[in-house]
């Protein structure tokens, strides 16, 4: 089976070229089954109902979210419905939405987890108990894709670690600046600190150097809104076994948009 994950999708310039360049690789490059991590693609702020369709109706199988989760309010509802889209598993319990699934693939069956680290993040549950308690629960002998959404290295190393050998890859998301660190953990598990971004290079994380350049230089608020311009898709294809899901290869990909 080939994962092709692709790492936090930025406003508008990061959702065209996720349509243009990820979509096309089901086909070309044979790939199984596409996650994205969506949670900045509405302007940088979470995701709405009409773009995760969107995102799905282009051929997306699985979206997973982040601290943006709930900041389009809309999407709430969607979350409840649609098992497809998920969220960190280890949000407070009875919060909008889900932090696992299994999936149908042309390849078979898939799991998707998604978990957010707590290291210079808000006070969420324990996101290494939470993997636990998951894992019990879902299908056994099938791939387990593992989105760990943190900020520090460390925090999502230690979950690669922890994981390995139990799941197919622990793939983390939030920084928006890939790392270079991909390896398969124990012979069996897929590992990279960051997936990095989809969006623009010419910006602070996605982000309008301008505003992002006067919050620090001031202290005052500024509205941050997603820049446009020298697009970069980011992610990763990791190819694992369909019985068992043990990784058998992991190639990170950082591929030019010319919208
Ligand atoms: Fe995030
Ligand atoms: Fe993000």
């Amino acid at each position: 089976m080939k994962i092709l994950f692709v790492g936090d999708i930025m406003g508008s310039a990061g959702r065209q070229a996720f349509l243009e360049v990820a979509i096309p690789m089901k086909r070309e490059r044979r790939v199984d089954v596409i996650i994205v991590n969506g949670e900045n693609s509405a302007a940088g702020k979470g995701i709405t109902s009409k773009i995760a369709k969107q995102f799905f109706e282009a051929g997306a199988d699985v979206i997973t979210l982040g601290d943006h989760t709930y900041d389009q309010r809309e999407v709430m509802p969607y979350l409840n419905e649609e098992s497809r889209i998920i969220r960190p598993a280890n949000f407070a319990p009875g919060t909008p939405g889900k932090g696992f699934v299994t999936v149908d693939t042309g390849a078979g069956k898939l799991n998707v987890i998604n978990l957010i680290g707590r290291v210079f993040l808000n006070p969420y549950d324990c996101p290494f108990r939470k993997a636990d308690l998951i894992l019990n629960q879902l299908p056994k002998n099938i791939p387990t894709f593992v989105d760990m959404h943190a900020e520090a290295t460390s925090e999502k190393m230690a979950m690669g670690h922890y994981l390995a050998g139990r799941v197919t890859a622990v793939v983390g998301t939030h920084t928006h600046v890939q790392t270079s660190d991909e390896r398969i953990l124990k012979n069996h598990t897929a590992y990279l600190t960051d997936a990095g971004m989809t969006g623009s290079n010419d910006s602070i994380i996605g982000c309008e150097k301008e505003a992002v350049l006067k919050r620090f230089l001031t202290g005052l608020p500024a509205r941050f809104e997603p820049a446009k311009g020298d697009v970069t898709l980011e992610g990763i294809i990791v190819t694992c076994e369909a019985h068992g899901g043990k990784a058998t290869a992991v190639e990170r990909l950082r591929i030019p948009f010319h919208g």
